[in-house]
């Protein structure tokens, strides 16, 4: 069955198809004001392993059949542990779909821990802690203590002081970007602007930028062989990946405590948690959580977006000719569409349910921000690109718990501003070769995405 109509006719046609339950029945092709997203159920419901990696290099749109179906049909879901985890001793986790499930565990941190084993799907390896043990795999207090060192760095004050700089920036890369020829957004202008902004927060200098991202992919990238070559172990990459970059915080940090400055690398090693400072081990894991996260996600809504805009031309123009009134709901929308990081794991500290499941001390869950940024109860036409989207409380950003994303507002800043640049002094362009996606389960990425911009 396909539907091809406009945009009004097809938004009534989601709702007849969702509430009819067809929809996983059916393949959905919907026309909205020129652009296409088609909904491709190709998976029966035993079919769908999360745990396997090629589920997530699935096309965006199988992928997102299937996670509707699990959110239907099954939205506390069991799977195996995944093969490429290396952890023999799993036992597997519960995948959680839905909206309103993710949420209540994200405000439970009592019951769903972060700090037993870690928030990644394995538990930390011993000799991963020294690099990786960082505040969002603790609870409170220690929690508490370790954020509030930082998150001065990241209030909205703060980064109003910043917005100039995040504005001229910007402004340089959409400045730079060629005309008429084919060229990569994501290394020019998305890769470029969050991690000139973190490395400026945190003091590195401008000629070590590379240095922090080649690092970085491989951190977030060790399962695509384009960061990691396949006869090479993915462990052994990130290790050696965070011995470096811890190198260059104990090199940033000597410095600074001799002559500290306004930056978050002075904060953390003049830092005292309870009159200690903070450990050499707490130092680098700080260090690394805060360049990682500042690049990578910020990076792949950037790019996503960009994808977005392109396939819903119509937006672009819109948001274009109403830049005032509709940039904070597109940013936002960009966050929920792009939804970069797809999950958090947390850990039970008792029995508890989620929905109809009963789920054990020690057991895992995964919270799928991506799932619950699509769920058909809480967003009206989920598959819809709307830069106008109100009441659009997604959970990009994380479920509204004490690990809510410390730097959300620095994101969206970031966004508003290379978004701005690009709608001022781009009137036409498109994406003229499919993205190549990131192998990741972690990560929704984008590794390259060609476009062209209009002479
Ligand atoms: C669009 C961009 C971003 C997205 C989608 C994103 C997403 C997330 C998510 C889902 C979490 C986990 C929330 C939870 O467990 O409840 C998180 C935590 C975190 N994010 Fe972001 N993030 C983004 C940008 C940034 C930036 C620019 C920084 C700057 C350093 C940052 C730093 C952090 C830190 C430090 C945490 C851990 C907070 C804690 O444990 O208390 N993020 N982020």
């Amino acid at each position: 069955m396909e539907v091809h109509t406009t945009a009004d006719e097809s938004r009534a046609w989601v709702t007849v198809l969702r509430s009819s339950v067809e929809l996983d029945r059916v393949q959905v092709r919907l026309s909205l004001r020129g652009a296409v997203f088609t909904l491709r159920d190709e998976l029966g419901l035993e079919e769908i392993d999360l745990s396997d990696l090629e589920f997530w290099a699935l096309p965006f749109e199988v992928r997102e059949a299937a996670l509707a179906k699990l959110r239907r049909e099954r939205p506390v879901a069991h799977f195996d542990e995944p093969t490429w985890s290396f952890d023999e001793n799993g036992t597997g986790y519960w995948a959680i779909t839905k909206y309103h499930d993710i949420a209540r565990v994200s405000r439970e941190p009592q019951i769903f821990s972060s700090a037993r084993g870690a928030v990644s799907i394995r538990d930390l390896p011993e000799e991963f802690l020294e690099f990786f043990g960082s505040m969002i795999n603790t609870d409170d207090p220690r929690h508490g203590y370790l954020r509030r060192i930082v998150s001065r760095a990241f209030t909205p004050k703060r980064l109003t002081q910043l917005e100039d700089r995040i504005e001229t920036i910007a402004q340089e890369l959409v400045h730079g970007i060629p005309r008429g020829v084919p060229f990569d957004v994501v290394p020019t202008v998305a890769a470029t602007l969050p991690l000139r902004v973190i490395c400026e927060m945190m003091g590195v200098p401008r000629d070590r930028e590379s240095y922090v991202l080649e690092r970085s992919n491989i951190i977030l990238g060790a399962l695509d062989d384009e960061f990691v070559p396949v006869d090479r172990s993915p462990d052994e990459a990130i290790m050696m990946a965070a011995i470096e970059l811890t190198a260059l915080m104990e090199e940033i940090g000597s410095e600074r405590v001799q002559r500290p400055r306004n930056d978050i690398t002075s904060a953390l090693v003049n830092a005292s948690v309870d009159g200690e400072a903070l450990t050499a081990a707490e130092l680098a894991s700080f260090f690394i959580l805060l360049v990682v996260a500042g690049n990578e996600t910020t990076r792949n809504a950037i790019s996503l977006g960009i994808h977005a805009l392109g396939q819903w031309s119509d937006e672009y123009q819109r948001w274009r000719q109403n830049q005032e009134s509709l940039t904070e709901t597109a940013v936002e929308e960009i966050i929920r569409w792009s939804s970069p990081v797809m999950f958090m794991r947390r850990t039970l500290t008792q029995r508890a349910c989620v929905g109809d499941i009963e789920i054990l001390e020690g057991e895992k869950v995964l919270l799928l921000y991506g799932s619950g940024n699509r769920d058909e109860e809480i967003f009206r036409d989920p598959y819809r690109f709307d830069v106008s989207r109100a009441d659009n409380r997604h959970l990009g950003f994380g479920g509204f718990g004490p690990h809510y994303c410390l730097g959300a507002h620095l994101a969206r800043r970031e966004l508003a501003s290379i978004f701005r640049a690009l709608l001022r002094s781009v009137p036409h362009w498109s994406v003229v070769d499919e993205p190549a996606q990131l192998r990741s389960n972690f990560i929704n990425g984008l590794k390259h995405l060609t476009v062209v911009v209009e002479e």
